[in-house]
């Protein structure tokens, strides 16, 4: 299994503290959804573990679909321009729509997929994020569904990269420089 334990790496949220997180979201997601079918969609590529353990604990009949973006290269940080790199499979219009997202960290990306998605005449659409760096927000964001919020650093873990690699951890853990 893997872990934090090399030396750059230090856990901040463990396995466990995960785990009661994404029950407590999915019991707050049944109970607002009870009688619907919501379409999650994930943010790739780092929504795909929440996105897997989530779905499992959801009551409901759900569908999935994944959306691909692009902003950020090999860098740490957003470019600020954001493109769909991989689009949907079907149409959203009328459907109660909830985004899976790992992180929201300047607010760049969710923002424009929420106006990106929001053109497509959704009957409903929220936002379910893993973590969120308030602290860095440079536009506005919502979260209605929110896992934990996280200090100014760099995280990586359970779904979440640096540079494409550490998604496989179970625990998340802070890139010490
Ligand atoms: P934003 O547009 O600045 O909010 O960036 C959002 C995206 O950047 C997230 O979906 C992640 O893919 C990536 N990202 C931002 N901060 C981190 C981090 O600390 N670790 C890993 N990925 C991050
Ligand atoms: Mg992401």
């Amino acid at each position: 299994m893997g872990n934090c334990r090399q030396s750059q790496l230090k856990v901040i949220i463990t396995r466990q503290e995960i785990e009661n997180a994404v029950a407590r979201l999915a019991a707050e997601i049944n109970r607002d959804y009870a009688g619907k079918q919501p379409l999650l969609i994930g943010v790739l590529k780092g929504s795909f573990v929440f996105m897997a353990d989530l779905v499992r604990q959801l009551d409901l009949p759900v569908e999935v679909d994944f959306i691909r973006l692009s902003s950020y290269g090999a860098a740490r940080e957003t470019s600020g321009k954001v493109r769909v790199v991989q689009g949907l499979n079907k149409t959203i219009k009328g459907r109660d729509v909830l985004i899976v997202e790992d992180i929201v960290d300047t607010g760049i990306t969710i923002s424009f997929l929420l106006g990106y998605l929001r053109k497509q005449k959704p009957a409903s659409l929220r936002l379910c994020a893993l973590t969120d760096k308030p602290s860095r927000h440079r536009v506005p964001v919502s979260i209605d569904y929110l896992g934990f919020t996280v200090p100014d650093k760099f995280v990586v873990g359970y779904g979440l990269d640096y540079n494409e690699k550490f998604r496989h951890l179970p625990d998340i853990c802070v890139v010490e420089d």
